[in-house]
């Protein structure tokens, strides 16, 4: 659960990348695809090359719905209960892809935030992105 001090961590880091938003998930998504390339069999229909506006677009998604699960930290399940239905049931997402994208959101945050970056900030991040990836896949069976 996340305290009080690092909810703020997380929003006034994200309030900071505020110009960057559009741009921040695309980025994470390219790095995903480059170094944990077995994650594009997910996307078959997509042009995977980096930056392509397929990527960009679906950055602004993945990007929207974490903005959302900021937005309503006491009810992430409630918030991303269609997402969680659609990855669990559709998409057949393996759950190790979520770590291998968390990972990659941290190193798109750093390289934008830099000093910012700290060891509270990075630890609030990485238990918000836990929530999100065990609300995502919590319904698999
Ligand atoms: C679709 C969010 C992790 C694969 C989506 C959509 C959102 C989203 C918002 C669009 C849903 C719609 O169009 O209604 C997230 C979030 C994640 C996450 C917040 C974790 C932080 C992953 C991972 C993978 C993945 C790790 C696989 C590597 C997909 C695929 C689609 C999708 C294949 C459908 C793309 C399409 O055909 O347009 N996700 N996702 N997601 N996601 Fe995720």
């Amino acid at each position: 659960v996340l305290t009080a001090e690092e909810r703020k961590a997380i929003q006034s880091s994200w309030a900071k990348l505020a110009p960057e938003h559009d741009d921040l998930g695309g980025e994470a998504l390219t790095r995903l695809f480059q170094v944990y390339t077995q994650s594009k069999i997910y996307f078959p229909h997509f042009d995977l090359c980096p930056g392509s506006n397929d990527i960009h677009r679906h950055g602004q998604k993945v990007v929207k719905a974490i903005d959302s699960a900021i937005k309503n930290m006491d009810n992430i399940r409630g918030c991303l209960s269609d997402l969680s239905d659609l990855h669990a049931y559709n998409l057949r997402v393996d759950p190790v892809n979520f770590k291998f994208l968390a990972r990659c959101i941290h190193v798109t945050l750093a390289s934008s935030l830099r000093g910012d970056y700290n060891a509270l900030v990075y630890l609030a991040w990485d238990k918000l992105l836990c929530v999100i990836a065990e609300v995502l896949t919590e319904k698999y069976r």
